[in-house]
């Protein structure tokens, strides 16, 4: 395929230049030649979409051809459906990243449900490019914002800028809807918890109570100090935090997530399903960090389906295992010197 390289856009505007000139014949050898380039340019559209449908063709050529399609109007919502198999956790995430803006720039109707469909499989790098292709275009941001309405999309994938330009969209109704979304992710029952929980708050707290109950339920995710287990952040960080604020981190975890701490869910080909942190992503491999802390890598090519369903990696239900006596013993010791 050595002309796929060649731009179709750039040919047409060559040919349109030439046609420009003021000698009659000029005008028209250039209207000849610009017929030809037409009919040149839509046998060349034909022949991508038939080397980008074909599935035994070499996958870098069909690529090729399917990013060549979505810059041509009359073929880029098939393209659209096209590259949508290239968003999969099998494609390095530059691939996927380069697709992504590719499907943006297209601007074709179906980017928003391709992008949506491919949501949960995203890494979080590619999810931050595909949050920008949706708001790069008035007509998409609504699609988005009805994403994070359903909880398809979590506020905590949204990065700050973004949310600034979400709520900078010139639709007033949207940009209500958005700021709801964007502030109000705590789940009502968990929220409710909270308040049963606001005892916890009141009274002083017995902190080397608080860390026997650090140490049984806590220890196996979380370090502080010489106690525990990096597999979540480190608590060192949350002794300055309001004790309200860290009750309702503890209780209502999936509220507030921690960037880069939402657990993903990886289907190996042989049935196998491992869950953990995402620690790194490599064009060929995925590491998963696992729930006793050790590291998984997985190459892209064992991999079924690769998920995140956007919950945090840190269980809700802790309240089961501590009572607002022992909750208040805990915030204690986390707000604590460490010694
Ligand atoms: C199964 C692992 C796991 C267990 C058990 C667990 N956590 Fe977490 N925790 C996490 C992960 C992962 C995060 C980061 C994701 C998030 O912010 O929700 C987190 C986040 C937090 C945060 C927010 C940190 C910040 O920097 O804002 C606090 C506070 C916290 N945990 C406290 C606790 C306490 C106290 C316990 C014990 C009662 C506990 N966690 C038990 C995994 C765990």
């Amino acid at each position: 395929m050595q002309r796929l390289g060649a731009d179709p856009f750039s040919l047409a505007a060559a040919t349109g230049t030439s046609a420009t000139g003021t000698s009659p014949t000029a005008t028209d050898s250039g209207r000849l030649a610009l017929q030809t380039v037409v009919a040149d340019l839509d046998r060349e559209l034909a022949r991508c979409l038939v080397l980008a449908s074909d599935r035994a063709a070499p996958g870098d050529e069909r690529l090729a051809a399917a990013i060549l399609l979505a810059r041509a109007v009359p073929t880029c919502e098939r393209a659209a459906d096209l590259l949508a198999e290239w968003l999969v956790p099998q494609s390095a995430p530059e691939t996927q990243s380069h697709v992504i803006d590719v499907l943006a720039r297209s601007g074709a109707d179906r980017v928003p449900a391709v992008l949506a469909a491919a949501w949960p499989g995203l890494g979080p790098a590619v999810r931050t490019r595909a949050v920008d292709a949706w708001l790069s275009r008035a007509g998409w941001a609504g699609d988005l914002v009805s994403h994070l309405e359903t909880r398809l999309i979590r506020s905590g994938d949204i990065s700050l800028q973004q949310r600034d330009r979400l709520l900078r969209q010139p639709d007033a109704d949207l940009v209500e809807r958005a700021g709801k979304v964007l502030t109000g992710s705590a789940s009502p029952a968990r929220q409710e918890m909270v308040a049963r929980y606001k005892g916890s708050l009141e009274g002083v707290g017995n902190p080397s109570a608080g860390r026997e109950v650090y140490t049984r339920v806590c220890a196996n995710c979380h370090r502080r100090g010489d106690l525990g287990r990096e597999l979540g952040p480190n608590l060192a960080t949350v002794q300055e935090h309001a004790p309200a604020r860290l009750l309702a981190n503890i209780l209502d975890p999936n509220a507030d997530i921690q960037p880069g701490y939402s657990g993903y869910t990886c289907v190996l080909g042989t049935g196998e399903v491992v869950t953990g942190l995402l620690a790194t992503e490599t064009g060929g491999a995925v590491t998963l960090k696992l729930a006793d802390g050790s590291l998984r890598s997985i190459a892209r090519s064992e991999i079924e389906e690769f998920s995140t369903a956007g919950r945090s990696f840190m269980p809700e239900g802790v309240e089961e295992s501590v009572t607002v006596d022992q909750m208040r013993d805990l915030l204690a010791f986390l707000r604590g010197g460490l010694d």
